[in-house]
């Protein structure tokens, strides 16, 4: 049985900001129903030391230059066997993984976020702390990316590495200074090695030292090679690129079910979605909209930074407001957007309703309340929440880029009659296109047949983690041997 330590700065619920903490809770249960020994690495955050009382210590992390020592803790995270990192100076504190919870950065996320690549590496190097040890640690962004540049350079035999790029564009770059401090060989601070345009650079680190690059859709692999969309590595990324994997994302279904959903007032089914209106004329109600249902209710969930292109909904605010539809936006993130959005509500109640912060529960009920899902991401390396919006019967409109463009439908009359059509994707981020989509699917939703059909075929996707977690498993197992046979040529030579 191949053990895979899976890596992660987030973990939902417990501790989530995007993403990726739905990754890291949903993929691990998947490659275990696949027979991966797999166990998750997570900061000891204080929601997640609360969130068993049964941790207990295994090993311990000596200290490392600026680095301090930590206890690995073992225990479990819902239905996963996991580790925890427990160093109270770095992660007992408010607020979220990576900020004060006021959007100021910890100042020493640096040293945060490479003691939790240290102690992965620690889990995966040949001398190893514990009985267990990982054949394959699965790194995941920025914040773990000191792992494979730890384990290579460490002594004897190693795992293997897999890094995984969530989003590019978060890249952990920090002053050069502190290569010493953070226990890494002066040779490293190399254009081959962590050096990024004279910083040290986490994310450079994992993708240049790992074994294998993966990325969350087939779509964004091809894009993160150029220079529109690599953020400055694409030139890196392409001379790895036979080392480069697209595997979309998976989701949660049970988590995301609106059969059983509890955060929704009235549960529904592909049979049973008359019963989605219930949930609407709620949401409104709750929200101080207009009850009205004939009118389409378009609803956002996301971070409101530049990558989600909220601004170009804030640009076209105006004609919007010109159409009969309504707006529901849940976010948290940048002050001018989220400020942007508040005045946009206060000047048309009933029409459009924003909630600052960050609420699961609500998240979960505009995607069973909303009748079209707005994604106009400038970028997404994959998306999660269009998945969702498929899986709630809420088409979703998205920017056709990375892996909404490889997770939605379009729906034109040969996709409709094939019965895969499942939303509506524009294709340049420009305002026009933007609003001739919401046009058309505002006339959508007048046609009944036409609106019912997209949102059956969404409901009917499989967008589980299965295949996802067996192409994952087939880098695991060609890495595994592949080291296996390194190693006994080394012994060899020895
Ligand atoms: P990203 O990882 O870039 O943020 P994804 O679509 O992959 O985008 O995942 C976003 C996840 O975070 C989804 O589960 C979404 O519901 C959740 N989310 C984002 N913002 C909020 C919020 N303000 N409140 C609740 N959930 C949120
Ligand atoms: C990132 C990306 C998003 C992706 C998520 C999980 O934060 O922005 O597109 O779905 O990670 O992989």
């Amino acid at each position: 049985m191949i053990r895979v330590l899976f890596v992660s700065s987030e973990f939902a619920p417990l501790s989530k900001t995007g993403g990726l903490a739905d990754v890291a809770a949903a993929l691990p249960k998947a490659l275990r129903g696949l027979g991966v020994d797999c166990r998750v690495l997570v900061p000891g955050y204080p929601a997640i030391l609360a969130a068993s009382s049964n941790w207990r210590q295994i090993a311990t992390v000596a200290p490392l230059a600026a680095l301090p020592a930590a206890r690995i803790l073992e225990g479990r995270l819902g239905d996963v066997p996991a580790l925890a990192v427990e160093c109270e100076p770095l992660y007992e504190r408010g607020g979220d993984a990576y900020s004060d919870g006021c959007g100021r950065e910890w100042p020493d996320n640096a040293l945060r976020f490479a003691l939790l690549s240290r102690a992965a590496a620690a889990l995966g190097s040949g001398v190893r702390p514990t009985t267990w040890r990982a054949d394959v640690v699965h790194c995941n962004d920025w914040q773990t990316g000191l792992t494979p540049a730890y384990l290579h350079f460490g002594n004897g035999p190693r795992a293997a590495t897999v890094f995984t790029v969530h989003n590019i564009a978060y890249q952990g770059n920090i002053h050069r200074d502190l290569v010493a401090a953070l226990g890494l060989p002066p040779s490293c601070f190399d254009m081959h090695g962590v050096e990024f345009h004279g910083q040290l650079s986490f994310l450079k680190a994992g993708i240049y030292y790992s074994d294998h690059i993966t990325t969350v859709s087939a779509t964004h692999a091809a894009e993160i090679q150029t220079e529109a969309l690599g953020h400055g590595l694409h030139g890196l990324l392409h001379a790895r690129r036979h080392r480069l994997t697209g595997i979309v994302n998976g989701i949660d279904t049970v988590v995301w079910n609106p059969a059983k959903d509890p955060h929704i007032a009235q549960r529904y089914t592909t049979w049973s979605l008359r019963r989605k209106r219930i949930n609407k004329a709620q949401l409104q109600r709750q929200l101080g909209l207009g009850v009205e249902s004939d009118v389409p209710l378009f609803g956002m969930v996301g971070r409101l930074v530049p990558q989600k292109g909220v601004d170009l909904i804030l640009d076209v605010l105006a004609e919007l407001c010109g159409l009969p539809v309504q707006l529901v936006v849940l976010g948290a993130g940048e002050q001018e957007i989220e400020v942007a959005l508040q005045t946009a509500a206060t000047r048309a109640p009933r029409r459009i309703a924003v909630t600052i912060g960050f609420d699961e529960g609500l998240a979960h009920r505009i995607q069973a309340g909303a009748d079209f899902f707005l994604m106009p991401s400038r970028y997404e390396p994959c998306g999660l929440s269009q998945m969702y919006s498929q899986r709630y019967g809420t088409p979703p409109i998205v920017h056709a880029t990375g892996g909404l463009a490889d997770t939605v439908t379009h729906c034109t009359p040969e996709m409709l009659s094939a019965g895969t059509a499942t939303g509506f994707q524009f294709q340049s981020f420009e305002r026009n296109c933007v609003l001739d989509a919401i046009a058309t699917a505002s006339s959508t939703y007048r046609n009944r047949r036409t609106y019912r059909s997209l949102q059956q075929n969404g409901m009917r996707c499989d967008f589980g983690w299965q295949s996802g977690a067996r192409a994952y498993c087939k880098i695991y197992e060609g890495l595994h041997m592949q080291m296996a046979a390194w190693q006994r040529n080394d012994e060899r030579m020895a």
